[in-house]
C-alpha cells in the first residue's frame, strides 16, 4: 500500500475537532472525578421520606449504646433529611467500642494518603454541647487522622457549620470517615463532606483523573450526559439549577438511568470550570423536557425553555445579572466561554422532539444569536427537517462495523449543519473492558472523520470514565478505583489525535489492494517547539503484517533525516486489555525513525495503528 501525500495542498481541520465527553455514568463524577470522599453526604440517598436508610453509612456502636434514624429537621430547605443520633451511653467505658457514632466508607473505600490534608465539613445540632471525634480509620481499624471538635462552653442547639482539617499519618486506600462521641444526648448531623485539600487546579477534582482528561488536549468538553441528562423519568432528570450554588444546599438526585444517587457536587458550574481549566470549550447538554419514558407536551414546554435560558445567563451573563451573579458568587465573575449547546441527548425519534426542539431553538437564537445549537437527529444520510448548527451522531458497534464506517461521512451532505460525533465506541464482545481490537477499529473510524473534517467538526469517545466498582457501561476510556487509574487502548489511541484539532489535513491518495489499510496525513505545529511537523497515521486492521510506503511531494524543504519518530499501538493479541496490574500493556510505543525521508517503506504490525512524525 502506498500513501501519496501532496504537502502543498490541504485544508484546515476545525480547531474544535477533537474533544472529550463526560457523563455521570459508572460513578464517573460522584466517587470519581469529583473529589468528594463521602458517599451520601446529605443522607438524602435513601429518599426524601423518613425514616430512610442511611446507606452506605453504618452505625458505630450497638443497640444499647446508640439509636440512629433520619428526620426532616435539616437547616437546608432543598434537602431536609438529616441523621438523628441518640447517644444512650456516657463515657468511653460505657460506649463500646470506645465511642459511638456513624461511619462512611466513601465510594468503595476512601483513599487517604500519608501527609496529605483533608477538609472535613459538617453541620450539627445537639440537645446540649458537643464533643465529637472526626477520624479517618484504615481498613485494619488503624486511626489515620483524628481531630476533636468540642463546644463545652456552649450548647449547639441551633444548626452550626463545623470544619476541621485532618492530616493523615499513614496511607490506606480503603479508609472510612467516622464521627463518634462518648457524650450522652441527642445530636443531628447533615451535609458531611470530606475533600482532599489538593485537587486539580484547586477546583475540587481528583488530580490523576482530571490530568488524564487534560492529557487528551480536548478542545471541547461535552457534559453532563448522555442519558443522565434525560433521566428514565422526568422527575429524575438532571436539572442544572439543582447543581449550582453552595454544595451543602444542592438537593442531589437519583440518576435512575445509571441507578445511583449523586449529590451533584460535579454540577453545571464545575463542568464549565473544568472545561476552562483544560482549555476546552464547554458543550452543555440540557434537558429538553424529554426523558427515556415520559415527554413534556410542547404547549407546556415554556418553563423548560426558561430554565435553558437561565442556564445560558448563568454561564454567559454579566456578574450583575440574576443568574450571572450566582456564578460570580461561586468564584467566577467573568462569563464562561459557552458557545455551543445541545437540546437534549438522544430523543430524535420521540414524538415531542421536533415540537419542543423548535421552541428551544427559536428562544435561544433570539436571546443569544451567537450560540450554536446541536440537534439530536442524524443528518449524515438525509438532510434535517429543522434548523441546527450541528447534528449529533452516535455509534456503538462491533469492530468490523466500526472499521467499515471510516467512509460513512464520505457521502454526507456538504451543506447544512455540521456533524458532531459525540459518542462512538466499539462495544460488546469485541471490546470486553477495552481491547486492542476495539482501539484499532476506532482508529480507522477516526482517520475517516479526520478526512471528512470539512463536515465532521467535532468528535469524542464515550463513556469517558468507569469506577471499576460500578461498571454500568463498558468499555470506557479511563478505568479507576479509589486511588489508581489507567487508560484502555481506546484512551491511548486518542493521544494520536491530540494534534489533529486545528491542523492541516494534507491531500493524500491511498493506493492499496488491501481492505484493511486506512491512512491520513496532517501538518501540525508542535505546541512545545513551535515547529511544523507532518504526522502520517496508518491503520492495519488485518491479521498479517503489511508493507506500507508513504511518498511526500510538494514540500518547501526536505524532510530532516533525524528527529523523526514512529509511534505504534499494537499487541500480541487483539483481545489484549490493560488492567490495574498491567496498565501499560497496550500503550503507544515511541521509537526514533532512522533516516527519515520523503519516501519511506515501513512494515506495519498486524492490528496496529502507527503514526510517523516528520520534521522539515
Ligand atoms: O455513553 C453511554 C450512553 O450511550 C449515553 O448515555 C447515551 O447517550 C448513549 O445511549
Amino acid at each position: 500500500s502506498t500513501l501519496h501525500i501532496d504537502a502543498s495542498k490541504g485544508r484546515k481541520i476545525p480547531d474544535t475537532f477533537f474533544g472529550a465527553f463526560f457523563e455521570e455514568i459508572n460513578h464517573a463524577g460522584a466517587g470519581g472525578l469529583w473529589g468528594e470522599l463521602v458517599s451520601n453526604r446529605g443522607f438524602e440517598a435513601g429518599g426524601q421520606s423518613v425514616p430512610s436508610t442511611i446507606f452506605p453509612w453504618t452505625v458505630v456502636g450497638d443497640d444499647s449504646s446508640i439509636e440512629v434514624s433520619t428526620d426532616r429537621s435539616s437547616c437546608f430547605d432543598r434537602n431536609k433529611v438529616a441523621v438523628r443520633i441518640n447517644v444512650l451511653c456516657d463515657g468511653p467505658k460505657f460506649c463500646p467500642p470506645g465511642a459511638v457514632g456513624i461511619s462512611n466508607p466513601g465510594f468503595w473505600g476512601m483513599n487517604i494518603e500519608k501527609a496529605h490534608k483533608y477538609k472535613v465539613v459538617f453541620f450539627v445540632k445537639a440537645s446540649g454541647w458537643i464533643d465529637l471525634d472526626v477520624s479517618f480509620i484504615g481498613s485494619d481499624n488503624e486511626t489515620l487522622a483524628s481531630n476533636n471538635i468540642r463546644s463545652s462552653d456552649q450548647n449547639v442547639t441551633e444548626w452550626r457549620r463545623m470544619e476541621s482539617v485532618l492530616e493523615a499519618k499513614a496511607t490506606d486506600h480503603n479508609a472510612s470517615l467516622q464521627i463518634t462521641t462518648t457524650k450522652k444526648g441527642v445530636l443531628w448531623l447533615d451535609q458531611v463532606s470530606a475533600m482532599p485539600l489538593d485537587t486539580y487546579k484547586g477546583h475540587g477534582l481528583r488530580k490523576d483523573l482530571a490530568q488524564m482528561v487534560a492529557d487528551l488536549k480536548p478542545r471541547f468538553f461535552r457534559f453532563p450526559g448522555g442519558c443522565f441528562v434525560e433521566g428514565g423519568y422526568m422527575r429524575n432528570a438532571f436539572r442544572w439549577k439543582d447543581s449550582v450554588g453552595a454544595w451543602e444546599e444542592r438537593p442531589g438526585h437519583y440518576g435512575d438511568v445509571w441507578d445511583y444517587w449523586t449529590d451533584d457536587g460535579f454540577g453545571y458550574f464545575e463542568g464549565l470550570q473544568f472545561s476552562e481549566d483544560i482549555g476546552a470549550l464547554p458543550i452543555w447538554v440540557f434537558n429538553n423536557g424529554l426523558s427515556l419514558n415520559d415527554e413534556v407536551d410542547t404547549p407546556l414546554i415554556a418553563p423548560f425553555i426558561q430554565e435553558a435560558l437561565d442556564g445560558l445567563e448563568f454561564a454567559k451573563g454579566s456578574a450583575r445579572s440574576k443568574w450571572g451573579s450566582l456564578r460570580a458568587s461561586m468564584g467566577h465573575p467573568e462569563p464562561f466561554d459557552l458557545r455551543i449547546v445541545a437540546i437534549g441527548n438522544e430523543e430524535c425519534a420521540m414524538s415531542k422532539y421536533r415540537g419542543n426542539y423548535l421552541k428551544f431553538y427559536d428562544a435561544i437564537k433570539h436571546a443569544y444569536p451567537d450560540i450554536q445549537i446541536i440537534s439530536n437527529c442524524d443528518a449524515s444520510q438525509k438532510p434535517l427537517d429543522h434548523p441546527a448548527d450541528f447534528y449529533d451522531f452516535h455509534i456503538y458497534s462491533h469492530a468490523n462495523e466500526m472499521f467499515s464506517k471510516h467512509t460513512i461521512f464520505d457521502d454526507a451532505p456538504r451543506y447544512g449543519p455540521k456533524a458532531f460525533v459525540s459518542e462512538y465506541a466499539v462495544w460488546q464482545s469485541d471490546a470486553g473492558n477495552g481491547t486492542l481490537l476495539a482501539a484499532i477499529a476506532e482508529a480507522a473510524f477516526l482517520i475517516g472523520l479526520e478526512k471528512n473534517s470539512d463536515v465532521v467538526h467535532m468528535v469524542c469517545y464515550a463513556p469517558l470514565f468507569v469506577n471499576t466498582n460500578d461498571k454500568k457501561w463498558t468499555p470506557d476510556a479511563i478505568v479507576f478505583n479509589s486511588h489508581e487509574s489507567y487508560g484502555t487502548p481506546s484512551y491511548w489511541l486518542q493521544h494520536l489525535f491530540t494534534t489533529s484539532s486545528g491542523a492541516t489535513l494534507l491531500d493524500s491518495t491511498l493506493q492499496t489492494s488491501s481492505n484493511y489499510i486506512v491512512a491520513s496525513a496532517i501538518e501540525y505545529t508542535n505546541a512545545t517547539d513551535k515547529n511544523k511537523y507532518m504526522r502520517v497515521k496508518v491503520v492495519n486492521f488485518g491479521s498479517d503484517p503489511q508493507n506500507f510506503r508513504f511518498s511526500v511531494t510538494g514540500l518547501d524543504s526536505k524532510v530532516q533525516s533525524s528527529g523523526a519518530t514512529k509511534t505504534v499501538i499494537t499487541g500480541p493479541n487483539v483481545k489484549e486489555e490493560n488492567s490495574f496490574s498491567e496498565p501499560n500493556k497496550i500503550v503507544p510505543q515511541h521509537t526514533s525513525l532512522e533516516n527519515a525521508s520523503e519516501d519511506m517503506n515501513v512494515l506495519l504490525a498486524p492490528y496496529s495503528i502507527t503514526s510517523f512524525d516528520l520534521s522539515y
